[in-house]
């Protein structure tokens, strides 16, 4: 098992370039003015996996990098303006926005982006942004809930995602959380599809090194959504996920599926202590 992932990882990895992988030292202050925390020393709960977390900015390219230092330059920002009107938007049988219960985005949900997934008494679940949107919707303004990770539903979590921008991403992964959070992080560590990677193999083990033409990065979500120039939209982490899974020949899950919520838990856990940055910009 373990030589077969070594012999797929082998074959996969570029030749070494001239100048060697690694993250670069730059410095993420956006607008001049929010300073992110793109490399922090890991949590605990990492011992003996990463000793650093790296955000994913720091692999891209300087173009890449500019085009998140500066709200104008960040095509994220037009789908977050268009957020804004649907928080102002009455829709379904009660008549109801999200302002008419929340009031304004940035006071009501400054920092709420920082805690999700986050476990909902209520309910007794675990719950990301969208599904937590997506109740809000269906069982307090009567309305339709959003396709997971399209549009207005990946808009509206840029637009809570920017609230927090800058602050640690700080989810918690014990009490209720917890057995969830173990799913996702065995779902991390097991090697799937007729390639026999798992997540960690690729961004844990290889972080720094070019696989084909891309350079491997941590894998983190601390930027999601992320903005892509490969399809120019918004993405979401499930549809990233299902992407990566896809790339090692497996059978994927669902974007808003339980499996993917687990493992949405637990790779947001990895980067607790990295700056919100979402929406960031990344090939
Ligand atoms: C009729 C009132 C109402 C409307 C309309 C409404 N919400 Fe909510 N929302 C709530 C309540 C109440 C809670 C707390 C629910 C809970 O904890 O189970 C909540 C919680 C949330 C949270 C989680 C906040 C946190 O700190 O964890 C988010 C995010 C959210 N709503 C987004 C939205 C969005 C986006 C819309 C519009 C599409 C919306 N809501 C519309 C009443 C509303
Ligand atoms: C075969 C290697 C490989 C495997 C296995 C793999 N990925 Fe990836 N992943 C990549 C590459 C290449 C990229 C694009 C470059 C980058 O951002 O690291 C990427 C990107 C990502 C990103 C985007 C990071 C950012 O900053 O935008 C996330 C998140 C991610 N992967 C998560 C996962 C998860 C979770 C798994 C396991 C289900 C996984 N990946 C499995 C190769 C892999």
């Amino acid at each position: 098992m373990k030589f077969k992932a070594l012999t797929a990882i082998a074959a996969l990895l570029a030749a070494p370039m001239a100048i060697a992988g690694g993250a670069d030292d730059d410095t993420l202050i956006i607008n001049d003015e929010i300073e992110m925390i793109t490399k922090t020393a890991a949590p605990a709960h990492l011992d003996g996996a990463l000793d650093e977390l790296i955000s994913g900015w720091h692999f891209r390219t300087d173009n890449t990098q500019e085009m998140e230092m500066d709200d104008f330059d960040n095509p994220g920002m037009l789908f977050v303006e268009q957020a804004m009107d649907t928080w102002e938007t009455a829709e379904g049988s009660e008549g109801k926005s999200c302002a008419d219960c929340h009031g304004d985005v940035e006071e009501s949900m400054k920092g709420v982006k920082a805690v999700y997934p986050k476990w909902n008494d209520g309910a007794e679940e675990v719950r990301t942004l969208q599904m937590q949107m997506n109740d809000c919707r269906v069982s307090r303004m009567g309305a339709e809930a959003w396709k997971y990770d399209a549009g207005k539903a990946i808009a509206m979590e840029a637009l809570i995602s920017v609230q927090s921008r800058g602050m640690p991403v700080n989810v918690a992964i014990d009490g209720p959380a917890q057995a969830m959070w173990e799913q996702g992080k065995e779902m991390y560590y097991t090697r799937t599809g007729q390639l026999e990677l798992s997540c960690a193999n690729c961004h844990e083990d290889n972080y720094g090194n070019y696989i084909r033409a891309d350079h491997l990065s941590q894998g983190q979500i601390n930027g999601f959504p992320a903005y892509r120039l490969k399809n120019a939209k918004l993405n979401g982490v499930h549809s990233r996920f299902k992407g990566c899974v896809r790339d090692t020949r497996a059978e994927t899950y669902k974007p808003g599926s339980a499996d993917f919520v687990a493992l949405e838990l637990y790779v947001t856990s990895r980067g607790n202590g990295l700056s919100v940055e979402g929406p960031s910009v990344r090939n």
